[in-house]
């Protein structure tokens, strides 16, 4: 982008596997902007954030609501569990936040109801990914199966006979892995009766905040203000560009911001790419710079609170990649960096970063969707001191660290006054 040019749109994207502290950074950058928006993903994605002596953790509202000066958007490309954004919308009541002309909700938004999450269980069990089992997966499949049910749809005279649908093509699924489930479902996931019951108690609950995001984001943008697009997961966990099938369901790089809200791709003024000092992932698939020694990567994952904000699981650690960092580089067209928890490697006596990689063919320095990442035989090391990991990424990737995340508090982030000038 042009140095003196102003950012009114903003998009920030994950450039590992999820986790990088996208929620702390949306958090601190919000105060500069008029809206914030969800834009992919579901529950299985969290963020806590902490505000002063307060943790909030979020899912599915964007992390800009705790900003009072900005708005909420969860826009039509997220999933949503009807469940967790009710537990949501009071956990932001009992923490005194005031949301109620500050969050709005996409009509469009597709609902994980009870037999997707049986279906993700099942279905995990079989061909292990190690999803979280919130039951996004299964969501999004029936959403391209044009069987899934939209936020709108409950308002709709039609809900009844798509919820009996859904609930028939569901068992047809679950009887494909247990076959006398049909025999006994009643016990295991709600009827489609009390589905309908339960969804009209939800209507009720957010029909306020229910609109035509795309049209309200539209409007906005165009008489002048500032959006920030709060990406999920990461680049890796893309569905299209990520180390598939170990996966998410959606687009968590920059096009799912685009399908996501309705936008076009001349509203995103600039890239954000938010980078952790090391890399972690949680759930199944190939990881090439994971530390093998259990003793130090314990240490990172509890200094760094390494656990999966949404399962708890702890999370599999390894050192910064730079043959996978290009790469996101190239897929997410970043503009800018923000380095996090760039303090926690402090702890560690000595620490890493993967150099290059070692295969078959060769070396390798640069991933490409051509390479199979469990084809990976060995890693080149080399050390790096941590407060030296902002000038590595800026020297070898050629981009500049905007904002270094030092800490877990709000006054705990540098950022850089070429960002705060085109922000600002
Ligand atoms: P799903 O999104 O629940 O279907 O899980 C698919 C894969 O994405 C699994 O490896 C999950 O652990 C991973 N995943 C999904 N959401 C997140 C996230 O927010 N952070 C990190 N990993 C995630």
């Amino acid at each position: 982008m042009g140095k003196n040019r102003k950012i009114q749109t903003l998009l920030i994207i994950g450039a590992q596997w999820g986790d990088e502290g996208k929620g702390k950074i949306v958090d601190y950058l919000s105060k500069y902007f008029d809206y914030s928006v969800r834009f992919q993903g579901g529950p299985n994605a969290g963020h806590t954030v902490v505000v002063g002596e307060k943790k909030i953790v979020l899912h599915t509202i964007p992390s800009g609501i705790l900003r009072e000066n900005c708005c909420a958007i969860i826009s039509n490309g997220v999933i949503i569990d009807p469940d967790i954004l009710e537990k949501e919308i009071q956990e932001l009541r009992k923490n005194n936040v005031e949301f109620e002309k500050r969050l709005f909700i996409s009509n469009l938004c597709h609902l994980i109801l009870p037999f997707h999450k049986k279906i993700d269980e099942l279905s995990d069990r079989e061909r292990k990914i190690g999803t979280t089992k919130m039951g996004v997966g299964p969501a999004v499949e029936f959403k391209v199966a044009r069987r899934g049910i939209r936020i709108k749809d409950i308002f709709s005279q039609n809900l009844k006979s798509l919820i009996k649908d859904a609930v028939d093509y569901s068992l047809k699924i679950i009887c494909l892995y247990e076959k006398d489930f049909v025999n006994s479902h009643n016990e295991k996931i709600p009827s489609a009766e009390e589905i309908y019951d339960k969804l009209m108690r939800f209507g009720e609950k957010i029909q306020n905040f229910v609109t035509d995001t795309q049209k309200l984001l539209r409007n906005e943008i165009d008489r002048g203000k500032k959006v920030i697009l709060e990406g999920a997961q990461g680049i890796m966990l893309d569905i299209e560009f990520g180390t598939y099938p170990f996966v998410t369901s959606t687009n968590s790089s920059p096009g799912g911001a685009i399908s996501g809200t309705g936008l076009s791709p001349k509203d995103i003024d600039a890239i954000l790419g938010v980078v952790k000092s090391y890399s972690t992932r949680v759930g199944m698939g190939p990881f090439p710079s994971e530390i093998k020694d259990e003793e130090k990567s314990e240490l990172i994952r509890k200094v760094g609170g390494e656990y999966g904000s949404t399962t708890g699981r702890p999370r599999r650690i390894g050192w910064l990649d730079l043959p996978l960092l290009r790469y996101s580089k190239k897929i997410g067209c970043f503009d800018f960096i923000a380095l996090t928890k760039s303090d926690i490697l402090k702890t560690i006596k000595e620490s890493f970063y993967v150099k290059k990689y070692i295969t078959a063919d060769g070396e390798i320095d640069e991933v490409d969707s051509s390479l199979n990442l469990e084809d990976i035989k060995e890693v080149v090391l080399e050390k790096v001191e941590p407060d030296k990991i902002k000038n590595l990424l800026e020297n070898e990737l050629n981009i500049k660290v905007v904002i270094n995340s030092r800490g877990p508090e709000r006054n705990q982030i540098d950022i850089s006054e070429e960002l705060l000038e085109k922000i600002s």
